[in-house]
């Protein structure tokens, strides 16, 4: 087999579960760290069959068989080599490259990278300690890292000069640059990483395979890092993985951060769990590299737009690899900080394991997100909203779980966007059944003058102005020369006449069932006179001031 391109079945190993492909023929449960069934190459009732997710391989301790995702998917469907290649690759959607040999040359080129890449990583941590490095040392320092971090993560410091090319002066070009570190210029070979601040990025087998270069003197980008080459894949390169390992396992989540230095600070401060995409945005090659891991996931963004942005891409990636199984949450940090100044402030880890405990869970956030992405309280947004979810849902592979996602999201629509519709209709009802007395519309904009401008006025007569229907005004602020006297006048006489027009009413009324030959009503007919006459006297005393 070795004599296929072992880059891409390293790849299916790397995209696909065992857990996936074996759990399509064979049901699993989970015991301990490992998945049990029964064994499908020999007869049995009790499972001896055991599928070890993080390491992909399979054995039954009842007929012997193991092997790993290519050799389950050729002995269990009867396919050869290629077949079950193109099997899995379509299970993971992605296409098989055409196969090739891989040549003695081709690996001794491999060899000599890694030897180029190893002994360069060591040329510029030396050179950290040396003079001409002092100002890097004292960089790094400063930002709170130890003797003990920099020796760990082997940080380093790449001077001015062409320190690589030099170095490997007799090393054919062809070699020096494919490892990304030598470029050729007009004058010659020069270093790609010159006058930076060093952190070798170590590949799954702990080797050096290529280099992230922060600036020290202000200078932009900010980062650079060693371009692709045909061992270092921005893709698929997890910072800070190989030292997170163990601690994914021990506490059973990983944790995302943006940046590098963010990761080395909460590798060291009780968060060993943590790693970062270096360079790029998360990838859905960084999320099936840690779902293999542990399915348990904590996202901590930056709380900017930037930070929105990316939880946004989060959520959006994470759906092929969601299963029931799995606990994804979002955590985001106030201030504009990142974790790096979160861990250095007072109290910072306190603050930090606060942030990280408090992570929303996956259909909090993805509610909130939905909610802050579409403008949900309109038809339109409703729709986009919905088309949306729609979309996400369907990458979810996990059907059951698809369908229970479904269920709960759809519950949110109806308990959210539908009652707030409701409750908008029945207040709405509630002002319609208590026929507010309504005003012609200069009543109604002296009324609004008054109440802007008056408002102690307005309080007074806040039980008289609040049963008025003012929607008749227009709804631009006018400006009247009104002085509180007039205002108060204005209201009284107001007060006065809708008094005034109510008994009207009510005398019409009660004059009707006279007629009618009610005569009970006769003597509220002579009472409402009287009140009439004496509102109408007030009202006229009233406007002769
Ligand atoms: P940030 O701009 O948030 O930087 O980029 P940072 O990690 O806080 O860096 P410090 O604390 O100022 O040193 C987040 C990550 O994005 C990548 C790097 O991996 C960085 O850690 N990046 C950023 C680049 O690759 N290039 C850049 O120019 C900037
Ligand atoms: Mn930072």
């Amino acid at each position: 087999m070795s004599n296929y391109n072992s880059n891409f079945t390293d790849e299916l190993r790397e995209r696909l579960s065992i857990v996936d492909v074996v759990g399509k023929r064979v049901p699993l449960t989970k015991k301990g760290q490992n998945f049990w069934g029964c064994c499908p190459f020999h007869n049995e009732k009790t499972p001896s069959f055991s599928v070890n997710e993080e390491k992909g391989f399979y054995h039954c301790f009842g007929c012997g068989e193991h092997g790993d995702i290519i050799s389950f998917t050729m002995k269990s469907n009867n396919m050869d080599f290629r077949a079950a290649i193109n099997e899995l690759a379509q299970m993971a959607g992605i296409k098989v490259p055409e196969f090739k040999q891989k040549s003695d040359a081709e690996k001794a080129r491999e060899e000599s990278y890694v030897d180029i890449t190893t002994a360069a990583a060591r040329i510029y941590h030396q050179k950290l300690f040396e003079p001409d490095g002092a100002h890097a040392l004292e960089y790094i320092k400063k930002r709170g890292f130890t003797d003990d971090i920099i020796k760990k993560y082997g940080l380093g410091y790449s001077p001015k000069n062409n320190i690589i090319s030099a170095k490997f002066a007799n090393t054919p070009f062809d070699k020096l640059s494919a490892t990304g570190l030598v470029r050729r210029g007009e004058y010659g070979n020069y270093d790609f990483f010159r006058e930076k601040l060093m952190f070798p990025i170590f590949n799954a087998s702990g080797q050096v395979v290529a280099f992230s270069g922060r600036s020290l003197d202000g200078s932009e980008p900010k980062y650079i890092n060693t371009v692709d080459t045909e061992l270092f894949h921005k893709r698929k390169t997890i910072f800070g993985l190989n030292f997170a390992r163990e601690f994914i396992h021990k506490n059973n989540r990983s944790i995302v951060v943006e940046g590098q230095i963010d990761a080395i600070q909460m590798q060291n401060h009780g968060f060993g769990e943590t790693v970062a995409p270096l360079g790029t945005a998360l990838t859905e090659d960084h999320i099936a590299i840690l779902c293999k891991l542990n399915r348990n996931i904590v996202f901590c963004f930056d709380g900017d737009a930037a930070g929105q942005k990316a939880a946004m891409r989060a959520l959006d990636i994470i759906a092929p690899f969601l299963r029931d199984t799995s606990d994804i949450r979002f955590a985001f940090m106030s201030g504009g900080k990142d974790p790096d100044e979160v861990l250095k402030s007072k109290d910072g880890i306190k603050s930090m394991k606060k942030i990280i405990d408090s992570a929303q869970p996956l259909l909090d956030f993805f509610w909130f997100f939905i909610n802050k992405n579409f403008n949900t309280v309109t038809p339109n947004g409703k729709s986009q909203a919905e088309k949306w979810i729609e979309k996400w849902l369907k990458k979810i592979t996990d059907f059951k779980f698809q369908e229970i996602l479904k269920t709960e999201i759809n519950n949110l629509i109806w308990q959210n966007w539908k009652k707030i519709k409701n409750k908008k209709e029945t207040e709405a009802e509630k002002l319609k059944s208590i026929q507010l007395p309504t005003v012609d519309n200069i009543t109604a904009n002296t009324l609004q003058f008054i109440i802007d401008n008056y408002p102690e006025l307005a309080e007074i007569h806040a039980d008289f102005l609040t049963t008025l229907d003012l929607s008749t005004g227009s709804s631009g602020t006018i400006n009247l020369d009104m002085n509180l006297q007039d205002a108060e006048k204005f209201i009284v006489s107001l007060k006065l006449t809708k008094y005034l027009e109510k008994l009207q009413t009510d005398k019409i009324n009660l004059t009707m069932k006279l007629l009618s030959g009610d005569e009970s009503v006769r003597e509220k007919i002579s009472g409402l006179d009287a009140e009439i006459k004496k509102s109408t006297n007030r009202l006229n005393s009233l406007n002769e001031i």
